[in-house]
């Protein structure tokens, strides 16, 4: 959470006071970094110069426009798993050609939009799928780019929601069947096969699994090419994990060094699908006080963001650290930080040790740049809030926070 400092015992994104933020647009809102998110992007750029490469943001950590313009201006690729994502890419101005779809269920009308749109590749994941991408590129009278995501049957260590590459997960194409998927392949007209994709699960903190994942590649790479098969890609997925609290995740230097002498001798372009590694520690939520309320058994703050904002916590059993805007550096005691929702569910922290805090107080919750308001909704009727972006001592709002009239858009009595 490097732009995310204390100064004068006062919490500051970059040079903008958080305080500043909250009083100005409101609460509950996240402020992202434009200085993180690119340091982010550029260490992992860096760390792959020498070789050709496209970085393709994964807009499902982090959608908001600003934020894929952003990245796009430096060169950045989209990885998308959704009609939806890519009409983000692109009304943000990110080149087509530079556009990967993954997902295990693209519909066909999802498809066709992908088709004419122009992307670079579709992530195929069945062979059910490939049969559909052949018809519909045939009807539209287009071959459709193709790489094939083989699930390799690797452990990586994380949560079980979150794990992708063991051959019991939906995703991709299971490695033993990858050849005869690939032959498949070949044999549909309107198919140009490209390239081969892979992405075994996200907050990955050791390089173990992504090896054990990248040689398995590699191999069926090289078989793939002395069969004739002109690849030019190999996409590796996302996965790199990120410090929420006191994991040692890989730095972009320590990946690229263990990953690169599998993947260069292939010869190929790599493509990587980073989402929590560029957006995870660039943002945070801010959220107020409602009041302080001690039970007798547990102290509860109760804030203004809940589980609808934040379902990480509520979901995965998620560690955010939470910190007091103003450090009052009062007497700390144990409490639950919780949020308005009726679920017992819906905290965000569980015994953490604070300042007592009094109505009124904010809050920074950190590590809320990635998974946090892509998956956020409106439960319990609460509208979103404000999404804001700081660049040095400048801050703007790049998504306004909801209001009632957004809530109920589109319903009739
Ligand atoms: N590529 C594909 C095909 C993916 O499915 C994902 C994430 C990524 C790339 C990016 O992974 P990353 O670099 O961010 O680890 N909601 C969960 C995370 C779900 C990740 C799903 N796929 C969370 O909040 O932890």
């Amino acid at each position: 959470m490097m732009e995310f400092t204390l100064r004068n015992d006062e919490l500051y994104c970059e040079d903008v006071p958080l305080a500043e933020i909250a009083e100005k647009i409101g609460t509950p809102c996240f402020v992202y970094s434009t200085a993180a998110l690119l340091k982010a992007y550029e260490d992992l750029d860096r760390a792959f110069s020498g070789v050709e490469h496209l970085i393709c943001f994964s807009v499902k950590s982090n959608g908001n426009l600003a934020v894929l313009s952003l990245l796009s201006r430096h060169g950045a690729g989209m990885d998308i798993v959704s009609r939806g994502e890519l009409f983000r890419s692109l009304k943000a101005g990110v080149p087509a050609e530079r556009i990967v779809y993954s997902g295990v269920g693209k519909t066909r009308e999802e498809i066709r939009y992908a088709l004419e749109s122009g992307i670079l590749s579709f992530n195929v994941e069945s062979l059910p799928e490939l049969e559909a991408l052949d018809r519909e590129a045939g009807l539209l009278g287009k071959r459709a780019p193709v790489s094939l995501r083989i699930n390799p049957d690797v452990e990586s260590h994380t949560h079980e929601y979150t794990a992708t590459g063991k051959k019991e997960n939906k995703f991709g194409i299971p490695y033993a069947g990858a050849l005869q998927a690939y032959a498949q392949a070949a044999g549909y007209r309107n198919l140009e096969i490209r390239g081969i994709d892979t992405h075994i699960g996200s907050q990955i903190t050791s390089f173990e699994p992504f090896i054990q994942a990248f040689r398995k590649i590699a191999d069926l790479f090289n078989t793939l090419r002395n069969k004739g098969f002109d690849l030019q890609f190999c996409d590796i997925g996302g996965g790199l994990g990120i410090a929420y609290r006191d994991e040692t995740p890989l730095t972009a230097e320590q990946y690229a060094s263990a990953v690169r002498p599998i993947l260069e001798p292939l010869g190929c372009r790599i493509i990587l699908e980073p989402g929590r590694f560029i957006s995870g520690n660039a943002g945070v939520l801010l959220t107020r006080v409602i009041h302080f309320k001690q039970t007798g058994v547990r102290n509860f703050a109760v804030v203004d963001a809940g589980m609808n904002d934040l379902i990480r916590p509520s979901l995965y059993g998620a560690y955010h650290e939470i910190l007091p805007v103003h450090a009052n550096g009062g007497p700390e005691v144990k409490m639950d930080v919780v949020g308005p929702i009726c679920e017992s569910g819906d905290w965000l922290a569980k015994d953490r040790q604070l300042p007592k805090l009094k109505e009124g107080d904010l809050l920074c919750v950190n590590s809320a740049g990635a998974y946090s308001y892509t998956m956020s909704s409106n439960y319990n009727s609460r509208p979103r809030g404000a999404e804001v972006l700081v660049d040095g001592r400048k801050y703007r709002v790049v998504r306004r926070a909801e209001t009632y009239d957004d809530l109920i858009r589109g319903e009739e009595v």
